[in-house]
């Protein structure tokens, strides 16, 4: 994998600006080279913002919707109506409208009894789309936590050294709330043609710092583990998340 590209703006709204416009051009890039763009999204404070930019003009008709299949690098077990599930809060900011077919949308299914079953039905969905999608997670918007997380892969969990054949995992211990998610394994997040990291804060800086400038150990830093062969790594930070770079 080449370097990662570092982006730096002022503030979250000119990062968010910036990020939405990348996405478009990504997801024209995919759709005209395959008619279809695989998108994983994330949660977070960052991502709702940059949703609803992509949700009004002039990006809403800049986008091929008709092409996208959209999945999540991580999901909260929750309900799909509790406030703090992350296919909720992308259909409130982004997919309840615009015109992605709603048989191209794939919430993690949280109504399973069991996480570990969610885990393993995911993966298989996420096989089966990997196979209609050239091997490829054309575009998968990431966060950060201040610890360095990613997705639901927390510093020293288990869930960084899944092996290379499985790509969904259930963590029932998350550091942050609440306890029980579905998270992309580093596998499947090595399958993203094209990641692109959203942090903002100074809260953020240090492990920002860690990643970008400390050796590799992804159990420190996990962010450091996805690194997608031939992919393309892109970091989009505030001004505050880059203060120690
Ligand atoms: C989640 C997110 C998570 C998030 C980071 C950063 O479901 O909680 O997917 O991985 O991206 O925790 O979140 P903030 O940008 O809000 O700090």
């Amino acid at each position: 994998m080449s370097e990662p590209e570092v982006l730096i703006f002022p503030n979250a709204d000119a990062l968010a600006k910036a990020a939405v416009r990348r996405i478009v051009d990504l997801a024209n890039a995919a759709t005209g080279a395959r008619g279809t763009c695989l998108l994983a999204l994330s949660g977070g404070s960052l991502p709702p913002h940059i949703y609803r930019l992509l949700a009004a003009e002039p990006l809403r008709s800049q986008m091929p919707w008709a092409g996208l299949s959209v999945i999540w690098a991580d999901e909260r077990y929750l309900p799909f109506d509790h406030p703090d599930n992350n296919y909720l809060q992308a259909r409130q900011s982004l997919l309840d409208h615009v015109p992605v077919p709603a048989k191209q949308i794939y919430p993690v299914p949280t109504y399973h009894p069991a996480a570990a079953q969610a885990a393993t039905v995911y993966a298989h969905q996420l096989r089966a789309l990997l196979d209609a999608h050239a091997g490829r997670i054309d575009i998968a918007l990431l966060g950060m936590g201040p610890d360095g997380h990613t997705a639901s892969l927390f510093p020293g969990y288990p869930a960084l050294d899944a092996p290379q054949d499985q790509l969904a995992i259930a963590v029932v211990d998350s550091p942050k709330p609440p306890p029980t998610r579905i998270s992309l394994t580093p596998a499947a997040l090595n399958h993203a043609a094209a990641v692109i990291f959203l942090v903002a804060g100074a809260d953020k800086a240090a492990k920002v710092r860690a990643t970008l400038r400390d050796p590799y150990d992804p159990h420190v830093n996990p962010t450091q583990i996805v690194c997608p062969s031939g992919g393309q790594v892109i970091w989009m930070l505030d001004a505050d998340a880059a203060s120690e770079l």
